[in-house]
């Protein structure tokens, strides 16, 4: 472990001896959605953990204190940067600090399997390497500072159609050798404090009852002592998961263990050491995080959310993840004096962050509209083009006022069953999560949201959440709708909540109201034919609510007319296009690549009247881009954070080189990927790519070439490899070979720039794939050369044999490649 390790000398055991049995099993179930019983007889404080990754939301799901909203995953690991993520992890411990929250729950290190799943804008990769190395840098950032970091989710979690419910079918190979290898690098080079386990089956076993996994792989043959918690709702069962190594079920205060687990140890089925076992880790974390014998101090100063520093710092890590994917002319960076008009939806909505338990609630989100406007001022024309939501938005904070306080937002008023009004409050998100730790006296029966409407016209008016619902409208009833959950995953009625909207004539100053009242139903079976405690918080009436408003879309062809009118006064067009947390969400996955909406006819429309067009994709994840050469230039900016559209505009302007490599290969088409379903056939998921995920598959020609590899990416530099030699075949031990290589290389470019060399093994048995071995970067001056030297993992000479059930090395030979992205590879190293 080459972790700063903060355990004390405490003798856990000792402690749990004083404890009776249902003490120690109340401690293993939480108190609340987001936080532990204490037990004041042994110094146990109650410990908070919070979502993570891409921020510390607090321990409000919707509605808390304004935070630090970080670039996504995807963008800040398009750096291929150790240091950054160690960066992204400190920055995120201080925020923790500041919130007086322990456990930061991240990072996400599922891999990006099939190009459709709804959440790999939260994980790092297609590759187990760079995910593995760049979590292990973030955890150490986290703990080094005492906050406890949690990798998620144990294990073969790659999408979300039906993850409460499906079997991941994984070859033991595979598992080891791909889904496994992340988790393994964080334990073992950053010792992570606490891992969840997944909501899935993994062959046929939940997650959080995986003997094999939880027990004999990551606690047994790692030898890792952290706590393992649950992931929200995910525990089925009472005995097989305490026996399965799951040590917390999350969230409380009610779940399957408590009483049951009592009478299972009573009974035998479970051994009280057992018990003893998950207390003893969960004190070892509260030791770990200042929550055992005395309580922490927390910092009495902090940086808040929006200081200038922060700010400055967000800004710096959104752009160097950038990827630049084409520069035809060097039409990038543009000179200050160009003129721009400034094209799409996302141009003026600029999505900075993805959906799901991610999201936080950020200070500001800036827009490329503003960020450009801001740095050349009137050379910028904004042209807002075309929808790019099927679904409406809650109400935005310049189309409505708060009726009570005149703010901008909305009022939300939660009713009891009397008609008591329990709690008033503005919202500025205009969103509201219902029956999940609200901190209310009695239930909410009657949720009251109200709105005075900032503009009039042509408006679109909802609401969304479970539930029954009247709308008015100065008084007048204009719609009402009972909403239920659609869709087989229960969860989804949590997190991508129902919605009704109705289109109206608003005047100014019309006073909004849709009231909602809760619907309570019997829990219902899920797929699995099983009530869960997921179907009992559903049948409460638990979820998010929310009040909808926004402006009716203008015809498609009027918008289209203008954006190329702009585009043909402008010197150049920048089209600003991609996806929305309906596709980089969690909870569901996408069914295509495609750019929602009308995007590629806008882009296509503007290429065509414009000088020269460059298109600025805001997704974390593959887009298809039909028309990618009939444009000069394409700058990926995946979901850029709070700062994002000023991070944009440095990228743009050349302030700070986008010097991202893509990691995750991007298809030429639909279907066409090593693995591309992933909707479960009867609750079963095969993983039939095996180890051959993503590039490595498509190096096999397992799918038709691909339009960007892994590691493309061309920043602002242009780069010659002039050598490439062996510095050693090193030996560890009795372990694999693990060569280090010394690459020359010269920036010819005209601009100071980072390249990331990067190291592939390709080797010699038939049946093995290619795969990332190891990187290294430098940062030249134009003219300039240098020498980068790259030290291989001897992780990946490993093979796991099947039938020895134990690893093997890879035969002698093969070949190491030098490249960048394996559509460009630079040298060819053959190994002896
Ligand atoms: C997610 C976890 C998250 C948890 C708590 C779940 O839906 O899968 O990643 O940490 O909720 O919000």
């Amino acid at each position: 472990m080459t972790t700063t390790d903060t355990t004390t000398s405490t003798d856990y055991a000792a402690l749990v001896a004083r404890l009776d049995l249902p003490t120690k099993v109340r401690l293993l179930t939480g108190a609340t959605a987001f936080t532990l019983h204490g037990e004041e007889s042994i110094g146990l404080s109650p410990m908070a953990f919070s979502d993570g990754p891409t921020g510390v939301r607090g321990l409000k799901f919707t509605g808390g204190e304004k935070v630090a909203l970080v670039p996504n995953a995807t963008l800040l690991a398009s750096a291929w940067s150790e240091d950054t993520a160690r960066e992204v992890g400190e920055l995120l411990a201080e925020e923790a600090e500041r919130q007086q929250i322990h456990v930061v729950l991240g990072p996400t290190i599922n891999l990006h399997r099939s190009p459709l799943g709804g959440r790999l804008f939260e994980a790092y990769s297609e590759d187990p390497l760079l995910t593995g190395r760049l979590a292990a840098a973030y955890v150490n950032g986290l703990q080094d500072k005492g906050i406890g970091a949690c990798l998620k989710h144990l294990v073969a979690n790659e999408s979300e159609t039906l993850r409460n419910y499906m079997n991941s079918v994984v070859s033991e190979r595979a598992l080891r050798e791909v889904y496994l290898l992340p988790f393994e690098i964080a334990v073992d080079e950053a010792n992570a404090w606490s891992i969840m386990a997944a909501y899935n089956d993994v062959n046929g076993v939940a997650a959080t009852e995986q003997d094999h996994v939880n027990n004999v792989v990551v606690k047994g043959e790692w030898g890792w002592d952290g706590l393992l918690m649950s992931d929200w709702y995910a525990t089925k069962t009472s005995a097989p998961a305490a026996l399965g190594g799951l040590g917390l079920v999350m969230p409380g205060p009610d779940g399957p263990w408590g009483e049951a687990l009592v009478r299972d140890v009573e009974s035998g089925a479970v051994p009280e050491s057992v018990i003893d076992e998950h207390v003893c880790r969960l004190l070892r974390l509260a030791d770990r995080v200042g929550a055992l014998g005395g309580q922490r101090e927390w910092p009495a100063t902090s940086l808040a959310p929006d200081a200038p520093e922060r700010r400055a710092q967000l800004r710096r890590l959104a752009t160097d993840g950038m990827v630049v994917l084409r520069n035809e002319g060097d039409v990038l960076p543009l000179a200050r004096d160009t003129t721009v008009a400034l094209i799409g939806r996302h141009a003026v909505d600029t999505v900075c962050m993805g959906g799901g338990s991610a999201t936080v609630n950020p200070p500001h989100q800036v827009s490329v509209a503003q960020g450009l406007s801001e740095a050349l001022g009137d050379g910028v024309t904004v042209v807002d083009a075309v929808p790019v939501r099927a679904l409406t938005l809650p109400a935005r904070t310049d189309l409505v006022r708060d009726p009570e306080s005149d703010e901008p937002g909305i009022r939300v008023e939660h009713i009891d069953a009397a008609g008591e009004v329990m709690l008033a409050v503005h919202s500025d998100d205009a969103t509201v999560t219902t029956g999940w730790d609200d901190d209310l006296p009695r239930p909410t029966e009657v949720l009251r949201l109200r709105a005075v409407a900032a503009a009039g016209g042509q408006t679109r008016v909802g609401v969304s959440g479970t539930g029954s619902w009247v709308l008015r409208v100065d008084g007048d009833e204009v719609g009402s709708v009972v909403l239920t959950a659609e869709g087989a995953d229960p969860g989804e009625a949590v997190l991508k909540p129902p919605q009704w909207t109705t289109d109206l004539d608003l005047a100014e100053g019309a006073l909004v109201e849709a009231e909602l009242t809760i619907v309570r139903s019997e829990p219902q079976p899920g797929p699995d034919g099983k009530v869960s405690t997921l179907s009992h918080a559903i049948a409460s009436g638990m979820g998010m609510k929310g009040l909808l408003l926004e402006e009716v879309p203008r015809p498609l062809d009027e918008v289209l007319q203008d954006a190329a009118a702009a585009a043909r006064d402008a010197d150049v067009a920048v089209v600003v296009v991609g996806l929305t947390p309906e596709q980089e969400g969690e909870a569901a996955d996408k069914s295509t690549l495609a750019l929602p909406g009308e995007q590629d006819a806008l882009v296509r429309a503007v290429a065509e009247a414009a000088r020269r067009t460059v298109v600025v994709v805001n997704a974390a994840t593959p887009v298809l881009m039909p028309w990618a050469d009939e444009v000069d230039a394409i700058l990926v900016v995946g979901l850029p954070g709070q700062e994002g559209g000023y991070a944009v505009a440095d990228a743009l302007l050349g302030v700070r080189e986008p010097a991202g490599r893509l990691v995750t290969t991007w298809p030429a088409a639909d279907g066409a990927a090593p693995a591309w379903d992933v909707e479960p056939t009867d609750l079963q998921l095969e993983y039939g790519d095996d180890t051959f995920v993503g590039y490595r598959g498509w190096h096999a020609g397992r799918a038709a070439t691909p339009a960007f590899w892994l590691g493309a990416g061309e920043g602002y530099g242009a780069w010659e490899y002039a050598d490439a030699t062996l510095v050693e075949d090193t030996v560890e031990g009795d372990g694999p070979q693990t060569p280090r290589l010394r690459v020359s290389l010269s920036n010819t470019g005209p601009r100071p720039s980072r390249e990331v060399v990067q190291v592939y093994f390709q080797p010699s048995e038939d049946d093995e794939p290619v795969r990332l071995v190891g990187w290294g970067a430098a940062t030249v001056d134009p003219g300039e050369g240098t020498t980068v030297e790259v030290e291989t993992d001897p992780r990946l000479w490993r093979r796991w044999d099947e039938s020895a059930n134990a690893w093997s090395t890879l035969q002698p030979g093969g070949e190491l490649l030098v490249a960048r992205g394996l559509g460009d590879i630079r040298a060819r190293l053959p190994l002896a």
